[in-house]
């Protein structure tokens, strides 16, 4: 377990605190579709202003921002409303991400709480965010006296608000990302059987270090999702029109080759044309779901599960009728007895879909970061915390230095 500085480790009394969150949350016609994330950032955000923050700056990223015209569309204000709501006090609006325009709009404001406008707005000069650029770092820490870094779904980033930005300020962990990692960390590692890995979603290459760095660990690999017909080509069937990811055909054929015993494929799946045996799929036919019997089967190998990771969806979930495997499997497991972690991104909106969000033991924030940290392949941003001993606060020297 990684050991750093959390937020209660500081005296936050009188302090500018910024916190790096994650509200890369869901938008549909302008309404938030899933605000998981704003959510659970609340504890950490409410601490702060519990224990005396003068202020607190909220940082975070929405989308990608390529061009001008990215902008509108993955504006930050989505948030403020449901955010003034869960913290049952008015949020300011930041509406520059950088320079003189941002540090008069945080001195013209006057609640404590603060919103700065998407982070990645600053990567329409030269990436300056997703190069992790080291004079943008400098320059927003120069805007608290304390960081905080709760964006656990961000944690795979290396940018200038995940990572430079925390080199040059004084900082620590929140309660949101520290329980994502002590979880992860805990089921990872305790020593339970059987432990079991679902897998799912369309892409196998998403999947690989996860695979790699848990295989010896776990007792049974259960893989369904559009990934499963990479494995099944590999195997030599005919998957017609599924997805496949050709480039990963020989890692999939390596590993079955290797263990065999351990991993479990669907046995039948349901087609554009119903259901069918894996080796009856017709060269125009795309699997979209698990079949009935794979169901069957996989829940089978789960039924004397005493751990469980799961990611991914079992089927095309955006299409009622191809969400069946994915509610049967989520479902089982939400009523087992297992501990099971349920990985972010489409499989937390699907469980939530399916009305099982308070039944595991963990659904992460994370979709990619989860998988990475799976993987054994941490973003920087937890060197940084570990090793942090910059205690500078209000420093007027480094203010000059950072161009602020
Ligand atoms: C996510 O939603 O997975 C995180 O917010 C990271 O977003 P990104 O993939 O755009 O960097």
């Amino acid at each position: 377990m990684l050991e750093f500085k959390t937020i209660e480790d500081f005296d936050l009394n009188g302090k500018k605190v910024i916190i790096r969150v994650d509200f890369n949350v869901p938008v549909k016609d302008g309404k938030i579709t899933d605000d998981n994330r704003i959510v659970k950032s609340i504890k950490t955000i409410k601490y702060a202003l519990d224990n005396g923050a003068k202020e607190v700056i909220l940082m975070s990223h929405m989308g990608k921002v390529k061009k001008e015209e990215d902008k509108a569309k993955n504006s930050l204000r989505v948030v403020v409303p449901r955010l003034e709501e869960l913290l049952n006090m008015p949020v300011d609006f930041i509406e520059h991400t950088s320079g003189n325009e941002l540090i008069s709009d945080l001195k013209n404001s006057n609640n404590r709480v603060k919103l700065m406008e998407n982070t990645r707005y600053e990567d329409l000069n030269n990436k300056r965010e997703s190069k992790n650029d080291d004079n943008l770092g400098r320059h927003w820490a120069t805007l608290g006296d304390i960081a905080i870094f709760d964006g656990f779904g961000a944690s795979h980033r290396d940018h200038a608000s995940t990572s430079s930005m925390f080199k040059h300020i004084e900082c620590g962990i929140g309660f949101l990302a520290l329980e994502e990692i002590s979880k992860i960390e805990e089921i990872t590692n305790e020593n339970t059987h059987p432990f079991v890995i679902v897998m799912g979603g369309a892409k196998v290459s998403d999947k690989i270090a996860v695979i790699n760095n848990l295989i010896d660990k776990c007792d049974k690999l259960i893989i369904g999702g559009a990934m499963a017909f990479t494995f099944l080509k590999a195997l030599g069937y005919n998957v017609g029109k599924s997805l496949v990811d050709d480039e990963h055909i020989e890692f999939c054929r390596d590993l079955m080759h290797k263990y065999a015993s351990k991993i479990s494929l669907p046995f039948d799946v349901v087609t554009n044309n119903g259901v069918k045996t894996i080796n009856n799929i017709l060269d125009d036919e795309m699997g979209l779901d698990i079949g009935p019997e794979t169901v069957k089967l996989f829940k089978e190998n789960l039924a004397d599960a005493k751990r469980v990771i799961a990611n991914g969806t079992m089927g095309k979930n955006e299409e009622e009728k191809y969400a069946v495997g994915s509610r049967e499997i989520y479902g089982f497991l939400a009523s087992s007895d297992a501990k099971v972690l349920v990985g972010g991104g489409d499989t937390a909106s699907a469980v939530n879909d399916f009305g099982l969000t308070n039944k595991f033991y963990h659904i992460s924030t994370g979709g990619g970061a989860t998988l990475e940290y799976l993987g054994g392949n941490l973003g920087s941003i937890f060197e940084i915390l570990k090793s942090s001993s910059v205690t500078y606060g209000k420093n007027k020297k480094r203010n000059k230095e950072a161009g602020a």
